[in-house]
């Protein structure tokens, strides 16, 4: 019988679902070479009229045979037999263990799952982060140094929490943070040069919560968000899963081009800016003076917010320290921050300031998401910083994440130059190298992590749009002097291997 036969002939008293008996008729003929590689299949329509489904079930059919390795899609072409097509008894799993059978169901049901190039670089970052791969120099992880935590402060403190208020500790709370965190918060900011009232701080699980709270806030699908380019991948993903559309706004040595913002809110109305104009990441560098003015004259002017993140700001190696935007336009500037870099991130201690009719908004969407952050860390947190804990640790951070900057920026100098650029950051964690010529990101990734056991982060993935160039995030917060030393020069042996062999030079990345 051949797979069309059968696909006019579907059992509807069978217990395999009429999905399952279409995805076999595929997978069987294509083990048979009754279905070449290359071969195309009927369009959808086409397939829903031979077996009497209708056209979504002929779709979900497609996207299973795809999920499986069997057939690819080729936008307004159709599917096709993939040349590497599995042999059909392992694809459609009768020789696999039961419970991978059994689960078979949710490919149908489920959603298309797809991850933004962004949220693959993340993954990838915290699988390093996760699994310290032997022999890997992880130059892509962004995360404090452990050698810094206060786990001694931290011991006692915990401590006294559960043994004065443990109560408080394992109970629900507010949604908005418990009233002495949020006192403490208030003036943390205050003591950096924001006025504020703890009634406008509202704790967060981490940076990326607060990030994330603040953008469903202020967007809506369809809405315009514009974001500096680059930024960090924490706000671009922030706000493209509001379903807003996305404009890059570029930057240069003084941080954001406020006259290119200006061109683009003359066009469009946008209903935020997100930007990190004190030691942005990746780097390392501050919104000039006279561009924070101007600025904050464009929000006043054309009516909109700006999502300020300020994660690195007390990681200050060189120049004056500076306030939040939120200093100079509370009512405009929504301001997010975290523990995460200068103490550990692994606390998930983060907050937003926000003024006005906006701050109920960021509460609901709080609660809406989690209820509360947990108890636990955040009354451990408000002893830490009324003990004053908070102002010691930053001023020994500060001294030793300066080291490692000044170890990783040589190296760089050293082994990367005149293959790539590189400026000095005034603080944070990272340094932002620009390669002189282009190369296909992936592939150096690829080849550096598997034949050089070294890893950055691909520029791209910290872009809202494609790069012209190529560029990688380099940390220095997490490794040891010998480690950044030994990670610029496998990096600058990958890079001349990748160019030496000729690839293609692609600088933009293929969003997934
Ligand atoms: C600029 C920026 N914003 C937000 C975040 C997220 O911070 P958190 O770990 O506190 O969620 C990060 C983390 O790397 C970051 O670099």
């Amino acid at each position: 019988m051949s797979y069309k036969d059968r696909l006019s002939d579907l059992n509807r008293e069978s217990p395999s679902s009429l999905t399952q008996q279409i995805v076999d008729a595929f997978a069987d003929a294509i083990a048979a070479g009754e279905l070449r590689p290359g071969e195309r299949l009927p369009a959808t329509r086409a397939l829903a009229e031979l077996t009497g489904v209708n056209h979504l079930t002929a779709a979900r059919a497609y996207r299973r045979l795809s999920e499986l390795g069997l057939v690819s899609g080729r936008v307004g072409k159709g599917t096709f037999v993939r040349a590497t097509a599995r042999p059909a008894a392992e694809a459609v799993g009768e020789e696999r263990p039961e419970a991978m059978v059994s689960e078979a169901w949710q490919a149908y049901a489920l959603p298309d799952a797809v991850d933004s190039y962004g949220d693959q670089v993340l993954a990838e970052m915290l699988r390093l982060g996760a699994t310290a791969e032997e022999g890997l120099i992880p130059l892509s992880l962004g995360y404090p140094s452990p050698k810094l935590f206060p786990l001694g402060t931290i011991r006692e403190i915990s401590a006294e929490v559960l043994t004065e208020d443990g109560d408080r500790a394992l109970q629900y709370g507010d949604v908005e943070g418990i009233p002495e965190l949020r006192a403490e918060l208030a003036r943390h900011m205050e003591r950096r040069g924001t006025p504020e009232a703890p009634e406008n701080v509202i704790v967060a699980s981490g940076a990326r919560q607060a990030l994330t709270l603040a953008a469903r806030a202020v967007l809506r699908p369809g809405d315009i968000a514009a974001c500096e380019s680059p930024s960090f991948i924490a706000p671009i993903e922030s706000i493209r899963a509001t379903g807003a559309r996305m404009m890059p706004v570029p930057s240069d040595d003084n941080g954001l081009d406020t006259e290119a913002l200006e061109q683009l809110v003359r066009r469009h109305e946008i209903r935020v800016l997100a930007i990190q104009p004190r030691l942005h990441n990746p780097t390392g560098r501050d919104l000039s003076p006279a561009r924070r003015r101007h600025l904050v004259e464009l929000a006043r002017r054309h009516g909109f917010f700006i999502l300020e993140d300020g994660v690195y700001g007390d990681l200050r190696f060189e120049g004056a320290s500076l306030p939040s935007l939120r200093a100079e336009a509370p009512e405009h500037v929504i301001y997010v921050d975290s523990f995460s870099k200068s103490v550990g991130g692994g606390l998930r201690l983060g907050w937003v300031a926000a003024s006005g009719p906006v701050t109920d908004r960021i509460v609901r969407e709080k609660r809406n998401d989690d209820m509360h952050s947990a108890s636990l860390t955040q009354l451990i947190g408000a002893r830490f910083l009324a003990d004053g804990h908070y102002e010691r640790h930053i001023e020994q951070a500060v001294d030793f994440y300066r080291e490692r900057c000044d170890v990783l920026v040589a190296a760089v100098e050293r082994e990367l130059e005149p293959i790539a650029s590189v400026s000095r950051p005034l603080g944070g964690g990272h340094l932002w190298v620009t390669l002189d010529e282009p190369l296909d990101e992936r592939v150096l990734y690829r080849e550096a992590v598997s034949d050089y056991g070294v890893s950055f982060l691909p520029g791209g993935a910290m872009m809202p749009e494609r790069p012209r160039r190529t560029h990688m995030r380099i940390s220095f917060g997490f490794l040891d002097p010998d480690q950044l030393t030994e990670g610029a020069r496998r990096l600058a042996v990958a890079i001349r291997a990748v160019r030496r062999s000729g690839r293609p030079a692609r600088a933009e990345p293929t969003i997934a």
